[in-house]
């Protein structure tokens, strides 16, 4: 499932966290990739211990907060606190890779199977040349990305997928991985049409209607039936 949802920081929080990036300590982007896509990552993150990172993190899990579809597409049991990267200059490209199964947390503050990944883009995009994600599916075919300041992409953990070089200024954007209380991507798909669906007929024919009421208690059986939380 290819998700994008718009507007995830409002313009001022995606300014707030530019200028913290702006200033922020990078370091080689290698720090987390594991021995394969380390041949291939040539890019720049922020230490995940430093304030930069704690104080963007906050930025971007309340931004999430706001994001009801957000929730209804991922059915999150665990989100990885969100890091952050640059593509420019010498450091500009992430060639396809795979990420890892489980995300190991700081601290030994737990694991994350990394069902879902998600990329928040937060440079304006007239602001630089290049650096599209493309992801590539099993069948061939490849979505490629490149999205204003402020939105956000979610794709299947399971996809190969690489960051085109930057050949003009510098791409910022944040990155996580979410392990979803419905790990098969199929029943999460269905879910996630079944309640756009049903949002739709809230809408139309009132909360009250006996077949939205109906259809409401199916959606949470189903949910019972599948959910791991
Ligand atoms: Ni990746």
């Amino acid at each position: 499932m290819f998700l994008h949802v718009p507007d995830v920081l409002t313009p001022g929080e995606v300014r707030r966290a530019c200028e913290i990036l702006g200033q922020a300590p990078w370091k080689d982007g290698r720090i987390t990739a594991g021995e394969q896509s380390a041949q291939v990552k040539n890019n720049e993150q922020l230490p995940e211990a430093s304030p930069e990172s704690q104080e963007l993190q906050s930025l971007v899990l309340a931004g999430l907060e706001r994001q009801p579809r957000f929730f209804s597409a991922t059915l999150p049991k665990h989100i990885s606190p969100p890091l952050f990267n640059r593509y420019g200059g010498t450091a500009n490209s992430f060639g396809n890779h795979v990420d890892s199964a489980v995300r190991y947390l700081r601290n030994g503050a737990g694991r994350v199977r990394t069902d879902i990944s998600c990329t928040l883009f937060l440079s304006d995009p007239e602001t630089y040349d290049g650096g599209e994600l493309v992801i590539e599916s099993a069948g061939g075919q490849q979505q490629c990305c490149r999205l204003p300041a402020g939105h956000l992409v979610v794709y299947p953990g399971t996809s190969v997928h690489r960051v085109e070089p930057v050949t003009r200024g510098y791409r910022l954007a944040g990155f996580f991985w979410i392990q979803s209380m419905v790990r098969s991507l199929e029943q999460r798909q269905l879910l996630f049409e079944m309640d756009a669906h049903l949002i739709r007929l809230r809408s139309t024919l009132g909360e009250t209607d006996p077949s939205v009421i109906g259809l409401t208690g199916t959606y949470h059986n189903l949910l019972r039936q599948w959910l791991d939380v």
